[in-house]
């Protein structure tokens, strides 16, 4: 026995050194994680600590969480001997940043806000759902964390215009977001084929232009009532989630249109009625009226305006007398100036409620106050878009279609969705997707640049495992590219790591592509 003693004491440094070496299992891989001896034993009997009162909401989301995802009932204690769960806020630094530090005689979590809390949370809950096995309690294997994000903007969009889903699955989006640590849901509420969002003033709004979706001219009414969006809203909030809604002008506005058909500016043969009218003065009394209350309704100070794609259906100005009187009063010679001319008139409006002015990339070209407005740059073929963005000192969001707009398919075989030129969005071009690699000529490291966003486009999703399947895995690769730094990202480790993250999309009843032989795609 003694003599093998020596040997014995060599296999569990090497072992120790093996363990210290493993990847971390945390999606979004943190910035440095080492794994420590043992395990901490989480059950019922576990306290919740909260060392600062303040972060005592923190705590009640994670009691929340932990119940949902795990059955485990914890309380918190002022005190206990046992071995604890401790939350800790500490003053200074990046208020996304945190520290999680484990061992078999407790767990704490320190950051210097909430919201670094509730990430160090995240990590803890992650690696409790991976350990679960069937019997009562979790061995939660021990790792010390320190982390902080790359971008401040982790964003998804979903278009609930054109497919409604509804409260309970825009949830689960949100809990698999807060889960893989992203931070905005750009909730695109308004297009052609219906308006979602409850508009007081004009009932007829949601009434009428919530009839019908993309697929379907004539089904019932669907939209959120002011109760629903801020139910959601306070439920994102309470995940550290902002949520930012888009009221498409003055493009897209046929739903709208159908239900107030006087502030209509037509639209062009393909696109009938696509317009809002920017001859008319009512038209902005009508739109500021819009935006007060969605301002009241969403207290993140950033109203998304669109401002896209207006040109496939501003034929009409061309004869409007309206328009027509505008473009001669204010020297307006292109149809695109009157456009311009729309939306800074938008953007003071938003700028007067307090609100940030969000839009697409085509509002670069209009002269919008730089410090307010943030870009979205989508069109991947057109680099010199986000050039300019940036070069007017405009904040932006890198959203390209190609690999970010999840209505494009993500493998070969897939039967449904979209391609450009052949290309596609497949896991691995959304995972190692690097602002370092755009296109000659822009900064990837330039602070204007706030972060990445994936959008789903729902023209060719009807179900909700459609949307789903859409959606995942590459919403999970996303969060990575968001998070982690460029330089630890490596996609074969983070498929290893990605295959003990599927079960748990599953328990929850999300459909996802796993390899299309495995998960068939739904096609509608
Ligand atoms: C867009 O895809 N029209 C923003």
């Amino acid at each position: 026995m003694l003599r093998s003693l020596p040997l014995l004491l060599a296999f569990l440094v090497l072992d120790q050194l093996a363990t210290a070496q493993s990847l971390c299992p945390v999606i979004p891989l943190p910035v440095k994680a080492s794994q420590a001896a043992g395990q901490f034993f989480l059950d019922d009997n576990t306290p919740l600590i909260v060392a600062s009162p303040a972060a005592l909401p923190e705590a009640q989301v994670l009691q929340k969480q932990l119940l949902k995802f795990t059955g485990i009932r914890v309380a918190v204690q002022p005190q206990s001997s046992r071995p604890a769960i401790t939350l800790k806020l500490e003053k200074g630094g990046d208020p996304a940043a945190y520290t999680l530090n484990m061992s078999p005689k407790g767990v704490t979590v320190s950051a210097a806000s909430g919201e670094g809390l509730f990430y160090g949370l995240a990590s803890f809950l992650q690696l409790a759902r991976k350990a679960q096995g069937k019997e009562t309690g979790i061995r939660v294997p021990c790792w010390n964390i320190q982390d902080a994000p790359l971008y401040r903007w982790r964003g998804f969009m979903l278009d609930e215009s054109r497919q409604f889903f509804g409260k309970a699955e825009v949830k689960k989006i949100l809990d698999e977001m807060a889960f893989y640590k992203l931070n905005r849901f750009h909730w695109h509420l308004t297009d052609e084929p219906g308006w979602r969002i409850e508009i007081k003033q004009y009932p007829r709004l949601a009434y009428v232009g919530g009839i019908g979706n993309h697929h379907h001219r004539n089904t019932p009414a669907a939209y959120y009532t002011q109760d629903e969006i801020e139910e959601i809203v306070a439920y994102a909030r309470e995940r550290h989630i902002t949520v930012v809604p888009e009221i498409d002008m003055p493009g897209h506005a046929t739903a709208a249109n159908r239900a107030y058909p006087e502030f209509s500016g037509g639209g062009s043969a393909k696109y009938p009625e696509f317009t809002f009218n920017p001859g008319k003065e009512e038209t902005y009394q009508y739109l500021t009226n819009i935006l007060k209350e969605v301002n009241v309704l969403f207290p993140s100070g950033m109203i998304h305006i669109g401002g896209d794609e207006v040109s496939f259906g501003s034929e009409k100005w061309k004869t409007d007398p309206a328009v027509q009187q505008l473009m001669q009063k204010e020297k307006l010679g292109t149809l695109e100036q009157v456009e311009h001319y729309f939306i800074k008139r938008m953007a003071d409006t938003l700028i007067r409620l307090n609100s940030k002015v969000l839009g697409w990339d085509e509002v670069t070209a209009a002269s919008l106050p730089a410090k307010e407005t943030i870009v979205f740059w989508w069109r991947h073929d057109r680099p010199q878009q986000l050039k300019s963005a940036i070069d007017k000192g405009y904040k932006v969001v890198l959203c390209p279609r190609i690999p970010f707009y999840f209505d494009f398919v993500q493998d070969s075989s897939n039967l449904v969705g979209r391609r450009w030129a052949g290309a596609f969005a497949p896991l691995e071009a959304v995972y190692n997707f690097s602002a370092a690699s755009l296109p000659a000529g822009i900064n990837g490291k330039s602070p204007l640049i706030e972060g990445i966003q994936a959008n789903l486009w729902t023209e060719t999703v009807q179900s909700v495992d459609r949307m789903y399947y859409m959606t995942f895995p590459r919403l999970i690769a996303l969060a990575e590219a968001a998070w982690t730094q460029p330089d630890k990202k490596d996609f074969e480790q983070f498929k290893a790591r990605l295959k003990d993250a599927l079960p748990l999309l599953k328990q929850q009843g999300i459909y996802y592509m796993d390899t299309p032989a495995k998960t068939p795609e739904p096609i509608r």
